[in-house]
């Protein structure tokens, strides 16, 4: 048998961080948003214990760990069922990009082994074996736009009115997420020890109006990324000069993601970007969280 569970990016609209607690972590107030790029996860309970990673033409997966440390292994090591499994992973979200891949692969294998040994784990335990393994994780499982606390684990899902246009550009290189913290925290040796709160963003979620939203968003790890990576400050200008409302660097970046009036202003600036990069996305927010899009016999069982 296999079972296959599709997961999404995350982008943060806040990203509120403040001072490093005493375990190293940051405490964030931030809100999610899943949007439409998408990882599938297939966890097989016949052969080896094995796995596989495949791209596609826009995404290369090479930095992506096939060993025991690839974080879809690590959750199979989480799980209270014993294999061998074999792990396929099929990428669409971008390696070390601040948009959660990794999580994502993560909450698929969490879920797909659930589902494969027919486990029907509550969901609070299966939260709690994605808080253990990343700060995201819970959110690549509950997926939708949501608020996260705590280093980021503690999800409520909140009022959301809006279908939101985004435009995704990765970067051909990653950054390293502790890195842009640690930078945080040299730019900000003083830093609160509460993130900012998202307020106005919550209400320009439930409003569902773009201009607001845009005007809203903030992300604290936007200027240490920048400051790593000066190039993401002209992109993000060339961005809102071609049409997007706002753009930002998601997460602890390098990806940039633009905020767009609609749909076609959406291919606009898709259109102007894609003189100058090589590889632009475009994704609408919120989407699902993890969830089961096949199961299958494998083909040996249905001989
Ligand atoms: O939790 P996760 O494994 O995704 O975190 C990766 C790294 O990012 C941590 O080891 C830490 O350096 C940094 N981090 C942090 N504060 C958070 C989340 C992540 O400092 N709230």
């Amino acid at each position: 048998m296999s079972t296959t569970v599709r997961a999404a990016a995350k982008i943060n609209l806040h990203l509120g961080v403040g001072a490093p607690r005493e375990d190293g972590f940051h405490p964030l107030d931030t809100v999610y948003q899943a949007i439409s790029l998408y990882d599938d996860v297939t966890v097989s309970d016949a052969g080896a214990e094995s796995l596989s990673v495949a791209g596609t033409p826009q995404i290369d997966v090479t930095g992506v760990p096939t060993d025991a440390s690839n974080i879809a292994v690590r959750a199979l090591a989480e799980a209270p069922c014993g294999g061998p499994h074999h792990v396929q992973i099929t990428k669409q979200i971008p390696v070390a990009g601040g948009m959660a891949g990794g999580s994502a692969d993560g909450a698929a294998a969490l879920l797909a082994h659930d589902r494969l040994h027919d486990l029907g784990q509550p969901d609070d335990v299966l939260l709690a074996q994605a808080a253990r393994l990343g700060s995201d994780v819970p959110f690549s499982l509950v997926g939708g736009t949501a608020r996260g606390r705590g280093r980021g684990e503690v999800v409520e899902p909140i009022v959301d009115h809006g279908t939101w246009w985004w435009v995704v550009v990765p970067a051909a290189v990653g950054l390293s997420t502790p890195e842009v913290y640690r930078h945080f925290d040299r730019l900000h040796p003083d830093a609160p020890a509460q993130p900012a709160e998202p307020t106005e963003l919550l209400a320009a979620l439930a409003s569902g109006e773009p201009v607001r939203l845009a005007r809203a968003l903030h992300n604290d790890l936007q200027e240490p990324a920048i400051d790593l990576r000066p190039e993401l400050g002209d992109l993000i200008a060339l961005g809102e000069a071609e049409g997007a409302l706002r753009g930002m660097v998601s997460g602890s970046g390098p990806t940039c993601v633009f905020l767009c009036d609609s749909q076609p202003g959406s291919i606009e600036v898709v259109t102007a970007l894609s003189a100058s990069y090589d590889v632009v996305l475009s994704a609408i927010g919120p989407v699902a969280g993890a969830h089961v899009v096949s199961t299958r016999e494998a083909e040996w069982d249905l001989r």
